[in-house]
């Protein structure tokens, strides 16, 4: 399962980055607008400097424009940013229109904002490279997400889709592990849940007595 990061906060990325075990990133209006990044040529930049971290991996960037003309026109600008650019795309007509295009000219997509196995379906069709499905926000609305991946990969299974399965709004270190069970292809999430994968107990106890240990018998043989 690959795994991104879900923030557009540059030393998040880069901690993930030096744990040696990111393959890319998402980002989206609100993730950027936390990070203060506003205006058209910082958020620009601020693309490209993800890039520069993230060097192999995905980074996905998101259209703002809800109309197909501008969906196409931010899209093309996005992806001349940087060879790692995935576009984003919103889950509505005119964003399934957007995918076919950017798919047939060699543009990769992240359709994003997908809350049912319909949505999944009609975005591996018009032929996006990854389908976000928001777990956590199904789970805010007393609604299964973990379930909605599993049924997505049934269908995408069916019929040999190509588009990859990316578990988005993941909350804490048992999505992780419930999305990797189902055999979500990516998930996406933060830095937080991404480090509590590290913790247990026992390891950190058993790490105390080996070192206790390993301290006692340099003592006795002084
Ligand atoms: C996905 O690409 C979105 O950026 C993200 O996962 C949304 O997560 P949230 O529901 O925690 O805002």
């Amino acid at each position: 399962m690959k795994f991104f990061i879900d923030t557009a906060n540059l030393e998040q990325i880069r901690e993930a980055q030096d744990l040696g075990i990111l393959d890319g990133v998402t980002t989206n209006p609100s993730l950027m607008a936390k990070e203060g990044i506003s205006g058209h040529d910082r958020v620009m930049k601020h693309y490209v400097d993800i890039c520069e971290i993230c060097v192999d991996g995905d980074v996905s960037a998101e259209v703002i424009a809800t109309d197909y003309d501008g969906i196409i026109r931010e899209g093309e600008a996005l992806a001349a940013l940087h060879a790692n650019i995935v576009v984003k795309v919103p889950m509505i007509k005119e964003g399934v229109k957007a995918i076919r295009y950017f798919s047939d000219k060699g543009i990769r997509t992240n359709c994003t904002l997908v809350f049912s196995a319909g949505q999944a379906l009609l975005a591996a069709k018009a032929g996006a490279s990854y389908v976000s499905p928001f777990i956590g926000r199904l789970d805010d609305v007393s609604t299964d997400g973990v379930q909605l991946i599993e049924q997505i990969r049934l269908i995408y299974d069916n019929y040999g889709f190509n588009t990859e399965i990316l578990a988005a709004s993941v909350r804490h270190p048992m999505h992780i592990i419930q999305c990797a069970e189902i055999g979500a292809d990516v998930m996406t999430g933060p830095l937080s849940a991404i480090l509590a994968l590290l913790k247990h107990p026992l390891t950190d106890h058993g790490l105390a007595q080996f070192l206790a240990d390993h301290r006692k018998a340099a003592d006795a043989s002084r």
